[in-house]
């Protein structure tokens, strides 16, 4: 299956991932790697249903763009506008075909990169989204942990999702998740080695990329304990990065 249209299955059930653990955490992880966003432009690739999206909004962004090449995901974005109008446009975009959109000052990649199944369309993406950065601006990214501890995968279930390696495909490992949401549903991705990332920031002049630690909002942490959140916080299953475009002059 097309790796975007698989979402136009998903659409709604989307929404549950942010309340289970592992969206949790990815939440807080991701809000620990944003800068303040009072009065910037964002734009938000692979932004699926917006939660994200909505969030960068209320956070005080005076201009939202969300793109995302699944109908069905964009549909449910643009349904949460009408509902509730935050100002936010949303447009069909693949990352890997964009054009350049605005000079942004974040722009977000929350997962699109993990399905991306080969280097050039990678690099390519990963071009793309530099492309739309203000100078001095910010992109940020989700991408599966290139560091997880393979023997810690079965520990996962417990955080709302099971994840199942398949065969290599070039440099990348083919993977199936299962998210524990009601009713359950499943995709595919890849996931890609350490240093990728890296290089393919380098190679389009990204600098200052930098991990940020999984982290688990203190009220999750004292409800469920250390114990629960242990193998999440040693062995995520997503790793939020940040990289910069430099100023002129830098
Ligand atoms: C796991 S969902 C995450 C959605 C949203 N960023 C979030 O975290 O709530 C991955 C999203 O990436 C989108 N996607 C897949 N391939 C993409 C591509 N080539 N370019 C942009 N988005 C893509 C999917 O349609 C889907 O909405």
């Amino acid at each position: 299956m097309p790796e975007a249209s698989q979402y136009d299955e998903i659409g709604e059930l989307y929404e549950q991932v942010k309340d289970l653990p592992f969206g949790v955490s990815e939440w807080a992880t991701v809000v620990s790697a944003l800068p303040d966003l009072r009065d910037r432009t964002v734009l938000d690739v692979g932004c699926g249903t917006g939660a994200y999206t909505r969030m960068f909004r209320r956070a005080g962004a005076r201009q939202v763009l969300g793109v995302d090449p699944a109908r069905e995901m964009l549909a449910v974005a643009r349904a949460a506008e009408e509902r509730e109008p935050l100002g936010i446009s949303y447009e069909p975009h693949d990352g890997i075909t964009m054009p350049k959109l605005g000079d942004f000052d974040v722009v977000a990649a929350i997962w699109p990169l993990s399905h991306v199944g080969d280097r050039k369309s990678y690099d390519r993406m990963v071009a793309n989204l530099a492309e739309n950065l203000a100078p001095g601006g910010r992109l940020l990214v989700v991408v599966p942990n290139p560091d997880a501890d393979s023997d810690r995968l079965d520990d996962y279930p417990r955080y709302g999702m099971t994840v199942t390696p398949g065969g290599y495909t070039g440099e990348c490992v083919e993977t199936l998740v299962r998210v524990h949401s009601e009713p359950p549903f499943e995709f595919s991705g890849f996931g890609w080695p350490s240093g990728v990332f890296e290089e393919s920031c380098a190679a389009v002049g990204l600098t200052e990329v930098r991990r940020y630690p999984t982290v688990v909002p203190e009220t999750d942490l004292a409800e469920r304990g250390a114990e629960f959140w242990a193998v999440l916080l040693e062995s995520s299953m997503f790793a939020v990065f940040t990289a910069q475009r430099p100023s002129p002059g830098e």
